[in-house]
């Protein structure tokens, strides 16, 4: 709706799958940003300065990141809404896990930066991951009227309506008593992500931010690639995460979908004691 054939966008990886394929139905083009480990996967304003073309229709952000882990701050998303002052980049911005975050993680939407950032800004958000309700496809998006009202038109033609269940268990999830739910599960979360963030870096050749959002850890594993590990020759990601389930069963996403070869994404949406036991075949798997 909101992006012409022709059009180029900003896609900073690691990315979630899917918004270089849903640029590509648009017709626009993604244009992929790499980030490296020391800055924590995320885009610096100087990156973004040089990345802005003619041509450069609209920047994708997803803090907190899916696969990445990371948190911009409310200062690193300031800085970023300056570089697009003056610009014709609006900006789209998934905020689907923002209330998963940890440790001193502060999270402010793009929207909320300033009146430019707002006037520019598509927000994007869900009920699948804070409140579990994955597979109940209910979504929300908040923007300019004209590109809401586009959206609507395209919409319309593609899904009728969310089911009405669905719409209900909106009303509670968005409730004052899910509050405390929602605060069990994020504390227990931070837990998990703290112990597999330790675990993953007491491992040789593996290298892992603390993960300050979402549900994933990321860690860089690309030292192990070029080795032969039980007959498997290592690659890339790909050859990696396959080794390891067929060896090791244990099943990990690789990196290069999300534009980061190097790395490989495990979640901790599972149980402290199913972590444990995935991370002790790794860390034998890798030895
Ligand atoms: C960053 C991000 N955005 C959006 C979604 C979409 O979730 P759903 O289609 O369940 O609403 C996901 C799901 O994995 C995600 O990771």
């Amino acid at each position: 709706a909101v992006l012409d054939p022709g059009d180029e966008v900003i896609l900073p990886a690691p990315y979630w799958v899917t918004y270089p394929e849903a640029i590509r139905l648009a017709g626009a083009t993604p244009k992929i940003i790499q980030t490296n480990r020391a800055n924590s996967y995320k885009i610096t304003p100087k990156q973004l300065k040089n990345s802005i073309k003619k041509k450069t229709a609209m920047l994708v952000l997803n803090s907190p990141n899916n696969p990445g882990g990371f948190t911009y701050t409310p200062d690193e998303l300031k800085e970023l809404a300056k570089v697009l002052e003056g610009t014709q980049v609006i900006v789209l911005s998934d905020e689907i896990y923002e209330k998963l975050i940890y440790g001193d993680t502060k999270f402010i939407s793009f929207a909320a930066l300033s009146e430019d950032a707002y006037n520019r800004t598509l927000t994007l958000n869900g009920f699948s991951k804070t409140f579990s309700m994955t597979g109940w496809r209910l979504g929300y998006t908040a923007g300019p009227l004209e590109a809401i009202k586009a959206m609507a038109r395209l919409q319309d033609h593609m899904t009728s309506n969310s089911v009405t269940f669905a719409q209900y268990a909106a009303i509670a999830a968005l409730g004052e008593p899910a509050k405390q739910a929602i605060e069990k599960m994020r504390v227990e979360f931070e837990k998990r992500g703290k112990y597999m963030a330790e675990r993953l870096n007491n491992i040789s050749g593996v290298q892992c931010p603390e993960p300050t959002g979402a549900f994933y850890c990321f860690p860089d594993v690309s030292e192990h690639f070029g080795r032969n590990i039980n007959g498997a020759e290592i690659k890339g990601s790909m050859d990696f995460a396959k080794a390891l389930l067929e060896q090791a069963n244990v099943a990990v996403v690789p990196g290069l979908p999300f534009g980061c070869d190097s790395n490989i994404r495990l979640s901790f949406a599972c149980s402290l004691n199913d972590i444990s036991k995935g991370l002790d075949r790794i860390q034998k798997w890798l030895s």
